[in-house]
C-alpha cells in the first residue's frame, strides 16, 4: 500500500512526548510531513534544543513509521526546536527573552557564577540563544569568567531610546555590574539604590530575541534578591548548594524566600556542586569531602529536580580564572556534567511552561 502523509501522522500519534505525557501530534510538534514513495520526511519542534530527550524521540519516531505504516520505509526527521515560553509581552528590552533564569544559592562561595557562566555556554553549544546577566553587584565576576574584562557594552537603540548593546563572548550576550567599575572600584551602593542599578542593567541593555536569560545573583536572600524578584519577570530560580551540612541550611532559606507568596518563583531544581573531589590524575577517584548526598536528599525531601551533580576539579576553578569555562573542554567528565545540567534545566523550564500554559487553559 503507498504511503500517505494521513498514515505518517496517526503513526507519529502513538510516540509521546515523556515529559510533556501526550503524543507528538496533539502537541503540535509536527511540521511539513512529506511522503515520496518509500520516503517520508518530517520535523519534530522540540520545546528546546538542548532536550535531554532528543535522541530517543527521534528514534521513536522512526520506529512507529516503520511499525505502523511500512517496514521498508526510508525515514528522515528533522529535529528543531522552539523554545517555549510562559511571558507575557510588555514593553521593555525584556519582551523578547522567553525565559529568565535565576542561579542563586543562600550561601556565598558555593559555585553560583561558576554553574551560571558554564550554564549559559552549555546551552548555547546546544543551539539556544542565550545571555547572561551578572547581578552580582558586590563581587561580578562574569567579566573574568567570560574573558572580557576589557570590554565594554556598546551603544544600541530600542524604541526610539539609547540603550546598552551587551558584550558577547563564546556566544553569550552578557552584561554586567562588572561593566560599571574598574577592577579595584568598588560599587558602594546602599540597598534600595543598588537595586535600582540592578534592574536598570536588566532594562537599559538590548538584548534582543533570547531563548534563555541566566541571571547571576549575589549570594544570600536579602534586599536585593527580593527587589530583583518582584522587579524581573523570573521564569524561575536554580539553586545552587554543596553537600555540606551549612550550604544545605542556607539552601533550604533560598528556596523559601522563592516560594514566599509575595515572591512566588518557581524553583526549578537543585545543583550539588563540589558533589566530590576528583584529583585531575585519578580521574577515576571521588573523595566525597564536604560529605555525600546532601543536596541530592535535599531535592528528595523538597520533592525539586535534582539539576547536576558537579565535581570539584581543579581545572573547573582553573578554567573559570583563565575566562575559558570547563564547559569547553567539551570530553572531560566536568564538561559532561555540565552539558547534562544544563539539558535538565532546559527540560525543566520546558516542563513548567507547559503545566503553566495548561493551568490557564483550565482557568478559561
Ligand atoms: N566544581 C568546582 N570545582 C572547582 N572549583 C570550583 C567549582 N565550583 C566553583 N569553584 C571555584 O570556587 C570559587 C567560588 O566559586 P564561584 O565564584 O562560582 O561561587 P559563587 O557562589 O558565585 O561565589 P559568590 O557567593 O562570592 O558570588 C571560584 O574560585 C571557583 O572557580
Ligand atoms: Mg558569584
Amino acid at each position: 500500500m503507498a504511503i500517505t502523509t494521513e498514515s505518517v501522522i496517526d503513526a507519529l500519534k502513538y510516540v509521546d512526548d515523556p515529559d510533556l505525557k501526550k503524543d507528538l501530534v496533539t502537541l503540535g510538534m509536527i511540521k511539513d510531513v512529506a511522503v515520496n514513495g518509500k520516503n517520508v520526511s518530517f520535523t519534530v519542534v522540540l520545546t528546546t534544543p538542548a532536550c535531554p530527550m532528543k535522541d530517543m524521540i527521534h528514534n521513536a519516531c522512526v520506529n512507529a513509521i516503520k511499525h505502523y505504516v511500512d517496514q521498508e520505509a526510508i525515514v528522515n526527521v528533522n529535529m528543531t526546536a522552539n523554545v517555549t515560553t510562559t511571558r507575557t509581552k510588555d514593553n521593555t528590552t525584556l519582551s523578547k527573552i522567553k525565559n529568565i533564569i535565576a542561579v542563586a544559592s543562600g550561601k556565598g562561595g558555593v559555585g553560583k557564577s561558576t554553574i551560571a557562566s558554564n550554564l549559559a555556554i552549555a546551552l548555547t553549544k546546544q543551539g539556544a540563544k542565550v545571555g547572561l546577566v551578572d547581578a552580582d553587584i558586590y563581587g561580578p565576576s562574569q567579566t573574568i569568567m567570560f574573558d572580557v574584562q576589557n570590554e565594554m557594552p556598546g551603544k544600541s537603540e530600542y524604541e526610539g531610546k539609547p540603550k546598552m548593546a551587551p558584550v558577547e563572548s563564546y556566544g553569550v550576550k552578557l552584561n554586567s555590574v562588572g561593566f560599571m567599575a574598574g577592577p579595584d572600584q568598588v560599587i558602594a551602593l546602599r540597598g534600595p539604590m543598588a537595586s535600582k542599578a540592578l534592574t536598570q542593567l536588566f532594562m537599559d541593555t538590548n538584548w534582543g530575541e533570547l531563548d534563555y536569560l541566566i541571571v547571576d545573583l549575589p549570594p544570600g536572600t536579602g534586599d536585593i534578591q527580593i527587589s530583583l524578584c518582584s522587579q524581573i519577570p523570573l521564569t524561575g530560580a536554580v539553586v545552587v548548594c554543596t553537600p555540606q551540612a551549612v550550604a544545605l541550611a542556607d539552601a533550604r532559606k533560598g528556596i523559601a524566600l522563592f516560594n514566599l507568596p509575595a515572591i512566588n518563583v518557581p524553583v526549578i531544581g537543585i545543583v550539588e556542586n563540589m558533589a566530590w573531589f576528583t584529583p585531575e590524575e585519578l580521574p577515576e577517584n571521588r573523595y566525597y569531602i564536604f560529605g555525600k548526598d546532601g543536596a541530592k536528599n535535599l531535592a528528595g525531601e523538597m520533592r525539586l529536580p535534582l539539576l547536576g551533580e558537579i565535581p570539584l576539579v581543579q581545572s573547573i576553578r582553573e578554567a573559570g580564572d583563565i575566562g575559558r569555562p570547563a564547559v569547553l573542554q567539551e570530553t572531560t567528565a566536568q564538561a559532561l556534567a555540565f552539558k547534562e545540567m544544563a539539558q535538565n534545566v532546559a527540560q525543566q523550564v520546558a516542563i513548567l511552561n507547559a503545566t503553566k500554559a495548561n493551568s490557564e487553559l483550565e482557568k478559561v
